[in-house]
């Protein structure tokens, strides 16, 4: 973006925050912020950033969302961050009841001594116009077309084993990111960043194994001893945001997110823009994927489902997410 559209941003953002903030109806709001935003483009601008962006972002006034959503909270661990306080150590390591003597911190250090050591995302700013799709498994993406829709975004995150390869016409073909944790760790090409969901220190070992000894091939149950991804692109999910996510979003419902939440939430601290497809049940109400039959129990496991969903709406109500409801 150039200096002059920047500066025409920043105006526009100005006025545009100030005129919101003395509305308070969302629905107005929108049809205003459009009119607001569009009236003085000029062409770059518009190449550059979109009113659901910086509407998404910017609205004030949404309490809901904001006693929610804490935009400060680590989203990835590095070496400067790592530092878990005793209640958020606890409760990270009770969750699959680890019990083990490890030494956390040195398995941190070796872990940013083999991958990316940086401060990720760190570069939100009102201009910018991050587009994220969140593609969940759901069999309501099948006949869905989304494709191409879901192609179009900046950053495209999957999780756990969703293929796309033959699914390409209703999941899209690119993946920029990939949440899994060990027990659901498949191989991925160079253009992917592994994001690892971490419930134990085993987890981090493994993923340092993974890349080098590849010894550890049991967790609570087999693991891969090794996965197929590009080691300088391996990114992990902070502990802190895990809680963070548990207590803020889900006010201590079930035991903890599933992955399919917490991969929204994760795009909501690092998109501006968040589209989400593959959530949910089918037309039919059945819950299946959408790679096979196998009927999957939407409120089993460790998770509330049932609120998660609730939550999810929710936030495409309040124009947090787009939702794509499939078929
Ligand atoms: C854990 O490892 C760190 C870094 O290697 C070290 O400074 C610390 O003393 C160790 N803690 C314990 C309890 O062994």
């Amino acid at each position: 973006m150039n200096t002059s559209s920047k500066v025409t941003t920043n105006i526009t953002m100005h006025y545009n925050r100030t005129v919101q903030y003395f509305i308070a109806s969302g629905g107005i709001t929108t049809i205003l912020c459009i009119f607001i935003v569009y009236q003085p483009l000029t062409e770059s601008f518009l190449e550059d950033s979109s009113c659901m962006c910086n509407c998404a972002i910017d609205s004030e006034g949404d309490k809901w969302f904001y006693q929610r959503y804490r935009p400060t909270t680590h989203v990835l661990l590095n070496s400067k961050n790592s530092a878990l306080d005793f209640n958020t150590y606890s409760w990270w390591r009770a969750l699959q009841g680890e019990s083990t003597v490890t030494n956390y911190t040195k398995v941190v250090e070796v872990l940013f001594s083999l991958f990316p050591d940086k401060n990720h995302f760190s570069n939100a700013s009102p201009s910018r116009c991050r587009t994220c799709a969140v593609v969940g498994n759901s069999g309501n993406l099948i006949r869905s077309h989304y494709g191409a829709l879901v192609d179009s975004n900046d950053f495209i995150i999957r999780m756990n084993e969703g293929p796309t390869k033959g699914f390409e016409r209703d999941v899209g073909s690119k993946t920029t990111h990939r949440i899994i944790y060990p027990e659901s760790a498949v191989d991925m090409d160079d253009a992917t960043h592994l994001v690892l969901l971490p419930f134990k220190i085993l987890d981090l070992q493994w993923i340092i194994s993974a890349f080098t000894t590849k010894h550890i091939d049991m967790t609570y149950m087999y693991v891969r001893p090794t996965v197929k991804a590009d080691m300088n692109k391996v990114m992990i999910i902070h502990p802190a945001f895990m809680k963070y996510v548990y207590e803020s979003w889900l006010d201590k419902r079930g035991f903890y997110s599933s992955t399919g939440f917490i991969s929204i939430m994760f795009a909501l601290h690092i998109c501006d823009e968040v589209n989400v497809f593959g959530f949910g049940p089918t037309r039919d109400g059945a819950w299946h994927h959408y790679f096979d039959d196998l009927v999957v129990d939407s409120n089993g496991g460790p998770h509330d489902g049932e609120f998660e969903r609730k939550l999810i709406a929710e936030l495409h109500q309040k124009q947090r997410i787009m939702m794509y409801k499939g078929f």
